[in-house]
């Protein structure tokens, strides 16, 4: 893993190790302004997301699932509130320092996967490792998500849900301290979402990296440690599952 002893380049500070949460987010509102509407994506939430945990995020279209994740990632940034990272305030960072912030520290997965069609999965998953602090090696990437034999295919020899995959080697190989994915299962039927499923769950276990999984299926919930359940901008529901259910187990 990162080394989170060094002072962080974000803020020049040594980020608490000592803390279980890897995010702290105090009483967030989102406002998106367009033209003479307002849209109140955010209104007020508290969220924690702890060290090691697979956090499973759920909420009807337009709750602010993803509002909340880009703005986890330093992809957006809140109107009001508060977001400690280790103990660091992303919300006073500057453009540069999210820069930085989402390049060492945050891996992403979205529901299309973005690979480069010209290069191959090693490839791909090299375009990350190169400028990253303290990647793992792109085969090792690979051979975590169960695609050793694939590593000098082109995206377009592989189907969905291999192409998922490769873009969470990608995400996981420069070892973030958090993946945030939004709606990684959207575009794959169940069987292959499963797998996809399996992967980050033991991409989960074996790194012991904090994953928060955006989805619309409700019975992912059953693989998760804990589930947040947005409404309207708002927290509905949080709960604790105390056996998380094995991704082959789910069904959607
Ligand atoms: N860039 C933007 N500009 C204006 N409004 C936005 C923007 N992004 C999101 N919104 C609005 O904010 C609200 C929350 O959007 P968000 O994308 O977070 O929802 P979501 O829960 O991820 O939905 P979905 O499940 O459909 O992806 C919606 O009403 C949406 O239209
Ligand atoms: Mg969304």
């Amino acid at each position: 893993m990162a080394n989170l002893r060094q002072p962080d380049r974000l803020t020049g500070r040594s980020p608490g190790v000592e803390g279980s949460q890897i995010f702290e987010a105090r009483n967030l509102t989102k406002v998106y302004h367009m033209g003479e509407v307002e849209v109140r994506a955010l209104r007020g939430i508290d969220f924690d997301l702890e060290r090691g945990e697979l956090l499973v995020l759920l909420g009807a279209s337009g709750s602010g699932k993803s509002t909340l994740l880009n703005i986890l990632g330093g992809l957006d940034i809140p109107t009001s509130g508060t977001v400690q990272f280790l103990n660091q305030d992303l919300t006073a960072a500057d453009d540069a320092e999210l820069t930085r912030y989402r390049r060492d520290h945050v891996g992403f997965v979205f529901q299309f996967y973005n690979l480069i069609p010209s290069l191959t999965a090693r490839e791909n998953v090299a375009l990350v490792t190169d400028i990253a602090r303290d990647p793992i090696r792109p085969e090792e990437a690979l051979e975590l998500v169960g695609l050793g034999p694939r590593i000098d295919h082109f995206p377009a020899q592989l189907s969905g849900g291999e192409q998922q995959r490769v873009a969470i080697a990608r995400a996981i190989a420069k070892q973030p301290d958090v993946l945030l994915c939004d709606e990684p299962t959207g575009a794959l039927d169940s069987s292959t979402g499963q797998l996809v499923l399996k992967v980050l769950k033991d991409v989960n276990q074996q790194l012991g990296t904090a994953t928060a999984v955006i989805t619309h299926n409700a019975p992912i919930a059953a693989m998760a440690d804990r589930v947040v359940r947005l409404h309207d901008g708002t927290i509905a529901d949080v709960y604790r599952n105390d056996q998380p259910a094995a991704p082959e187990e789910i069904e959607w």
